[in-house]
């Protein structure tokens, strides 16, 4: 076992781990942040994307002690106490979900992009979210919510009145 220092969601947190333990059996194991789903196990769905530094990765691709030191953000971590994070409403808003279990590595690879590209082009979010596998809908209105979230984003950094 190492000894593993991570932030989570904005919580320093100590732990021992195995050194083959993935990242994303820490979180839902140990953690308890069962938002993060595994869908395949072999990189192919993002459905355990997760934010690393920012970055969206894949979860199940990266060693729990790869993120010694490291700032973790999952989707537990996106909501403000008091509101969801606007790509969380885009998506209830814009229909972006049906079973929802893509839902969270969506949200999450979104909310990466609309960091480093707050008005994307409908090609730079499918090109985005080409890693999240959606088999119920369509892909058509998850766009939508990204396009939705990176307005009420921009609206509310007020570079929509610029
Ligand atoms: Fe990680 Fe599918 S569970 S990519
Ligand atoms: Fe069901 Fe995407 S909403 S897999």
């Amino acid at each position: 076992m190492k000894s593993l220092r991570v932030e989570v969601n904005g919580r320093e947190v100590e732990a021992d781990v195995a050194p083959e333990t993935l990242l994303v059996d820490l979180l839902r194991g140990p953690l308890g942040l069962t938002g993060t789903h595994v869908g395949c196990d072999t990189s192919q769905c993002g459905a355990c994307t997760v934010l690393l530094d920012g970055q969206s990765v894949k979860s199940c691709t990266v060693l729990a002690l790869q993120a010694q030191g490291a700032r973790v953000t999952t989707v537990e971590g996106l909501a403000a106490a008091d509101a969801l994070h606007p790509v969380q409403e885009a998506f209830i808003a814009c229909h972006g979900l049906q079973c929802g279990f893509c839902t969270p590595g969506m949200v999450m690879a979104a909310t990466c992009l609309l960091s480093s590209n707050p008005r994307p082009s409908e090609d730079e979010i499918a090109q985005a979210i080409e890693g999240n596998l959606c088999r119920c809908t369509g892909y058509v209105n998850i766009v939508k919510a990204v396009q939705q979230a990176a307005r009420t984003m921009a609206a509310g950094s007020g570079e929509a009145s610029r």
